[in-house]
C-alpha cells in the first residue's frame, strides 16, 4: 500500500524506487529544511549581537580577557542565566569563542565588533538594516508600493547615524582604492564628493594628494558630520562643504578631476541614478575620473545575496530605492559618455565603477 503522505526523511519514498524509476536511478531525499530555519532564525541572530553590543559584551571581554560567565554576568550587571544564554548564542552565531566554560573574543569580534576595532562595525549594526519597524510592515510596503514610513520622511534622523557607523568601512575603502585608481598620483585633484555623508572618500583622497581641495555635498544637517570629519582627519581648510540637494545644488561644469557618487544612486531610483552619472560627468574636465561605489547585483539577480538583500533593504524603507546590476549601471555610464570603464573592489564586498570621460 503506498503511503499518502510524504515519507519522513531518511526513509526511502515507496514509489522511488527502480522498478518505479527505470535505470538510470538515483537517491532522493527530501529537500532539508535549513533555508526555511535560517531566514526564521535571521531575526533572532540579529537581535542576539544588537543586545550584545548594546550590553558592552564585546568591549567587556575585551576589557576583561577570557572571563567564566560570572564575571561577565558580574561587569555587565546582569543575571548569570541569561548572560549565558546571551553568550552562548554569541557563541552560536560564531561571533564568540567558548572553550571549557570560558568565553573569549574571536577574531571576527576583534576586528568587527569592539569599539576600537580596526574595521570596527559597533556604530552601523544598529542602523544598517534601516528602521525596525519597516520590517515588520514589509508586506504592506509591496501591497502599496512604498512605506508607511520612508526614511526620506526624516532623512537627517537616519543618515546622521547611518554615515557615522558606515565611515570605518568606507573610509577603509577609499584608502586601499588607491591602489587601484592611484588618486595620489593626481597633482592638485578638485573632487567632488556628492552624498557624502562623513565624507570618506573625499578625505581619504586629500590625505593622498597633499595639495587636493575637495567640495563635500550633503543634506544640510547630515553634512556637520562631514564638517566634524574633515576636521578630525585634517583636512579641513581643504574642503567646501555644500550643503543641499544633490539633484539641484549649483555644480561648476568641467571644474573636477574626481567625482564620488558613494552609495548614493540606489536610492534614487531608475532616473535618479542616472540624473546623478549625467551630473557627475558635467561636472568632470576632460579626462576627469567618476567613482561609483555602490552594491551591485548580479545580471540574474541572485549570485549575490548581499546586494540582492540591500536591494529588499532599500525597498523596505526608501521611496524610490532599488538595487541595481553592474549592467545597468555600465549602461548608464557609458550612455552619459564615459569611456574607460571598470569595476575595482579595493576590499571585500566593496565595489566601484571607476570611469573617465574623454580627452
Ligand atoms: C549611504 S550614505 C553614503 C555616504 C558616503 N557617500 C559613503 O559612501 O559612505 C548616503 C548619503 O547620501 C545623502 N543624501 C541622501 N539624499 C540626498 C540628497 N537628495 N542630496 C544630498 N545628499 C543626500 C545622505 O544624507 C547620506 O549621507
Amino acid at each position: 500500500m503506498s503511503e499518502p503522505r510524504d515519507a519522513p526523511y531518511p526513509e526511502l519514498k515507496k514509489t522511488h524506487t527502480m522498478a518505479h524509476k527505470g535505470r538510470p536511478w538515483t537517491d532522493y531525499k527530501p529537500p532539508p529544511a535549513a533555508p526555511v530555519w535560517a531566514a526564521i532564525e535571521g531575526l533572532g541572530r540579529y537581535y542576539i549581537l544588537l543586545a550584545a553590543l548594546e550590553l558592552d559584551v564585546f568591549d567587556t571581554l575585551q576589557r576583561l580577557g577570557p572571563s567564566p560567565v560570572e564575571k561577565v554576568a558580574d561587569a555587565i550587571g546582569a543575571s548569570v542565566d541569561h548572560v549565558r544564554a546571551l553568550l552562548d548564542g554569541v557563541v552560536a552565531l560564531e561571533l564568540l569563542d567558548q572553550f571549557a566554560d570560558v568565553y573569549d573574543l574571536n577574531d571576527a569580534a576583534k576586528r568587527y565588533l569592539v569599539s576600537d576595532g580596526p574595521a570596527t562595525m559597533a556604530d552601523l549594526i544598529p542602523v544598517a538594516p534601516g528602521p525596525h519597524e519597516n520590517w515588520t510592515q514589509l508586506a504592506d510596503t509591496v501591497r502599496h508600493g512604498r512605506p508607511a514610513v520612508p526614511i526620506e520622511n526624516d532623512a537627517a534622523a537616519f543618515y546622521v547615524p547611518l554615515v557615522e557607523g558606515t565611515f570605518t568601512t568606507m573610509f577603509r575603502c577609499a584608502t586601499r582604492a588607491d591602489l587601484k585608481i592611484r588618486y595620489s598620483a593626481m597633482r592638485d585633484p578638485k573632487i567632488l564628493d556628492l552624498g557624502a555623508g562623513g565624507a570618506p572618500w573625499a578625505i581619504a583622497m586629500l590625505n593622498g594628494c597633499p595639495d587636493g581641495t575637495a567640495v563635500i555635498n550633503d543634506l544640510p544637517c547630515v553634512i556637520d558630520v562631514a564638517a566634524a570629519k574633515t576636521v578630525e582627519h585634517g583636512v579641513a581648510d581643504r574642503c567646501e562643504l555644500r550643503p543641499g540637494d544633490f539633484h539641484s545644488i549649483d555644480i561648476e561644469p568641467g571644474a573636477y578631476d574626481i567625482v564620488v557618487l558613494g552609495h548614493i544612486c540606489r536610492t534614487e531610483g531608475v532616473d535618479g541614478a542616472q540624473h546623478l552619472i549625467e551630473r557627475a560627468f558635467t561636472a568632470l574636465k576632460r579626462g576627469g575620473r567618476l567613482v561609483l561605489a555602490d552594491y551591485f547585483t548580479d545580471i540574474e539577480r541572485k549570485f549575490n545575496p548581499h546586494a540582492v538583500i540591500m536591494g529588499t533593504t532599500m525597498m523596505a524603507s526608501t521611496e524610490k530605492g532599488f538595487c541595481f546590476t553592474h549592467q545597468q549601471f555600465s549602461e548608464w555610464i557609458r550612455a552619459a559618455g564615459f569611456i574607460d570603464l571598470r569595476l575595482v573592489e579595493p576590499i571585500g564586498f566593496q565595489q566601484s565603477f571607476v570611469a573617465s570621460t574623454p580627452r
